[in-house]
Order: structure tokens, then sequence, then C-alpha cells
């Protein structure tokens, strides 16, 4: 097995609060790894260290064999990331906010133009090249970013929350490619509040609360093991039914 992701003791701390403790984890090449767990529990903490958007406070964390402190430059390149907010430049259009974005990876022009073309045909946005941002659809959007992510040719995709607020016919369009970039073998971090999109996208999972990882194992092994029918009903023994505060 090649690992993809290590994390040992990780920790990120913000002036007095900790969001993140503790935590330690691998994640397989090829594998799609979910992190759960109520707002705050710092899931989209852990996903920024990964990609090296917030530096990290104590511990190990290495991607793809390389120090997230020392390597970040070259690590960028070879991930994709869907970050929870949507990020996209109101001012430009479909194509232009692929294009701009490629402008950071050393991609060939010919090469960008033939990636547009083929992600927005693989994300049903075709029709869309000259549209402007505010009018997209919120499920054509995260479609958008999905395809501005792949534009590197990523071997490890991030994604923090693609479906939330999204209609069912937009969710099952965004789990439909994202399982079949799985069959071609990308390796996928994914954080969701839907225990459905769990279910069916991830091989592994890990439950956090307050910062630490308080489950972790396959989804379909976790519902047995806790003798209840479903993953909302493992995540609400987990992690309590009251509210956190
Ligand atoms: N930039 C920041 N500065 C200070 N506190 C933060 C920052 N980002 C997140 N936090 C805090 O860290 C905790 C974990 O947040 P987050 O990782 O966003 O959780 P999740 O994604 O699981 O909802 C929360 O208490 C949040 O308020
Ligand atoms: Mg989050």
């Amino acid at each position: 097995m090649i690992v993809i992701v290590s994390a040992k003791n990780l920790v990120k701390r913000y002036n007095g609060l900790t969001a993140v403790d503790q935590v330690s984890f691998e994640i397989e090449r090829g594998e799609c790894f979910c992190f759960l767990g109520p707002n705050g529990a710092g899931k989209t903490t852990t996903m920024r260290m990964i990609y090296g958007f917030s530096p990290v406070t104590e511990g190990e964390l290495s991607v793809f064999g390389l120090s997230v402190d020392r390597d970040i430059r070259t690590i960028k390149q070879r991930i994709g990331v869907i970050p929870q907010e949507n990020s996209l430049d109101p001012d430009l259009n479909v194509v232009q906010n692929l294009t701009i974005y490629a402008r950071y990876f050393d991609i060939p022009r010919r090469d960008v133009e033939n990636r547009i073309t083929e992600l927005l045909g693989f994300f049903q946005l075709s029709d869309k090249r000259e549209e402007k941002i505010d009018r997209l659809s919120g499920g054509m959007k995260r479609r958008l970013i999905l395809a501005r992510a792949l534009m590197n040719r990523p071997e490890l995709l991030i994604l923090d929350e693609p479906t939330t607020g999204l209609d069912p016919q937009a969710r099952h369009l965004i789990w439909d490619r994202l399982k079949e970039l799985k069959t071609q073998g990308m390796t996928m971090i994914l954080t969701t509040h839907y225990m459905d999109e769990a279910m069916i996208l991830s091989d592994r999972l890990v439950i956090m609360d307050h910062g630490r990882i308080v489950e972790a194992g396959i989804p379909a092994a976790l519902v047995h093991k806790h003798g209840v029918n479903n993953l909302e009903e493992v995540f609400l023994k987990v992690v309590g039914r009251g509210l956190q505060e």
C-alpha cells in the first residue's frame, strides 16, 4: 500500500483555541477517505493544513512522502482543492476562470485549451463556456470548481463539503463524476454533513469532534460495530445528540 497522506499527532492552535488536537491518520493511494463531524470539529482546518493553506502548529504531516513545511510548492502541483467556500472570480466567465487558474501551473497553452474543453464536457458545462459566474446555479459553480481543481491533473483531490446546499439532482451528478474519478484511481479526501454521501463515496472515514478523532473505520463496519441501522445513527451515538455548546 502506498501512503499518500500521513498525519502523526497533528495539532493546530489559533491563539487559545485548539482546533485540531493530536490527530493521526494515513490515507492510501486510490481510496476515498472521509472526515465527518459537527460544525467546528476541525475538519476544514485539517484539510487546510494538508493543502498548505494553514501552517501546522505541532506534529508531523506529509503528503506524497513530502513534508508540508518544506515541500509545499511541489505538493501543490500534485493536488486539487475544492474549498468549503466557492472561490471563483465573479468578474470572469467560466473559461477565463479556468485559464487564470492554469497559470499557477506550468501547463502549455494548447494543453490548457484541451483540458478546459475536456473538463467542461466531463462536468456537463460545455454550453456555459462564456457564462458569467453569477449566472451559474449552485451546482454549476461547484462543478466548475471541481473542473478547476482537475486542471493540473492532480493525484489527490481534497473536497471540503463538495455538495453542501445543492439539490438532489446536482448532488447526484457530482457523486457520479466523483465515482468516475475514483475508478480512474484518484485518491480523495472528503468532508461532508451528508451521511448518504459518506456511505456512497468513502472507503474509510473518521469522525472528528472538538478537534479529535473519536471514531474511525470502514462505513459499513462501523454501522455493524455500533449495532445500528445506518451511518447517521453511528454519528449521533459517537458525537451525541445535543448541541455542542
Ligand atoms: N482562521 C481561524 N482563526 C481562528 N479560529 C478558527 C479559524 N478557522 C477555524 N477556527 C476555529 O477552529 C475550529 C475548527 O473549525 P473548522 O476546522 O472550520 O471546523 P469544521 O470544518 O469541522 O466545521 C472552530 O472552533 C473554528 O471556529
Ligand atoms: Mg468546515
